[in-house]
């Protein structure tokens, strides 16, 4: 059992944390098993998550006002904080991609570009929020998989310590966007499904750019091995990605809902852990990796 397809769980409750301090200058360049293309794979996702969240939050503020029921309000007030401590911390982790020559801000303006210009600016606001609840699907079966596996073992403790924070909350708070897009902004399911498919597209994308031009700045392209190896490491049949094809498929059914997925003893764990010591790197080598 990998922990993605585990019984039906009942939803967490979204805590409001403080971002973690976690030293994020001791983070070597290669942190992730000394391997350029399984650092970069992770680095081009926080590459992608400060404006991301700052997409998610303006598409699910475009309904604040219209929600009646106090419960999901007062939900989308802790995604709203979980989301914008999440974009201050990988701010700070992406300040390091600047040290090491990765022009961090030209990279984030284009992002902005497409994101707020285009979708936001192009497209409407029920759509660019099927556009976040797709991604926080994506994110969240991401989450329950990095949780799941002893994939991060070999990573540095700081960087999987700052990964495993922001995954236990995109589990807490992985089925806002989509109860706002359903009861509030009345979203069908061809939205759902369409907005899902395009961002099934446009996200692996942008992360196959960035990393790319990551690997390019450290030398190791172009060099068709690199990404071969890579691909099977991400892809194949052992592959990190490959269990998640069935959590990600069942977004298209008529009556999923995100709480119905994904095991929650590891993230228990972890907030139990959190909440006693306050500290996400024990809380992570604790319950995660210990
Ligand atoms: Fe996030
Ligand atoms: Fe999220």
């Amino acid at each position: 059992m990998d922990g993605l397809h585990a019984p039906a769980s009942l939803a967490l409750g979204i805590v409001p944390r403080k971002a973690p301090a976690l030293d994020i200058a001791s983070i070597p360049r290669f942190w992730f098993d000394n391997d350029p293309f399984k650092t970069r794979f992770f680095d081009a996702l926080s590459l992608l998550f400060p404006e991301g969240e700052k997409f998610f939050i303006a598409c699910v503020r475009d309904y604040r006002a219209n929600i009646t029921d106090p419960e999901l309000q007062q939900q989308v007030k802790d995604f709203i904080y979980q989301e914008g401590q999440h974009g201050a911390l990988h701010t700070a982790f992406n300040d390091r991609l600047k040290a090491q020559g990765v022009q961090v801000d030209r990279i984030l303006a284009k992002q902005r570009t497409i994101m707020f210009d285009g979708f936001r600016g192009k497209l409407p606001k029920r759509y660019t929020l099927g556009q976040t609840a797709a991604a926080e699907h994506i994110t969240a079966i991401m989450a329950h998989r990095f949780t799941h596996s002893d994939v991060f073992a070999s990573a540095h403790p700081v960087a999987r310590a700052l990964f495993a924070w922001h995954a236990v909350e995109e589990i807490e708070h992985k089925a806002v966007a989509f109860d706002v897009l359903r009861t509030v902004a009345k979203g069908n399911w061809l939205i759902r499904a369409g907005s899902m498919l395009q961002v099934s597209v446009t996200f692996p994308l942008h992360v196959v750019l960035l990393m790319n031009h990551l690997l390019k700045l450290d030398g190791v392209l172009p060099n068709p091995q690199v990404w071969k190896d890579g691909r099977r490491w991400l892809l194949g049949a052992e592959g990190l990605l490959r269990p998640m094809l069935r959590d990600y498929l069942d977004y298209y059914r008529f009556g999923f809902h995100p709480n119905n997925h994904g095991n929650l003893a590891k993230i228990q764990r972890w907030r139990e852990e959190f909440a006693e010591h306050g500290d996400a790197r024990l809380a992570t080598d604790r319950t995660l990796h210990g």
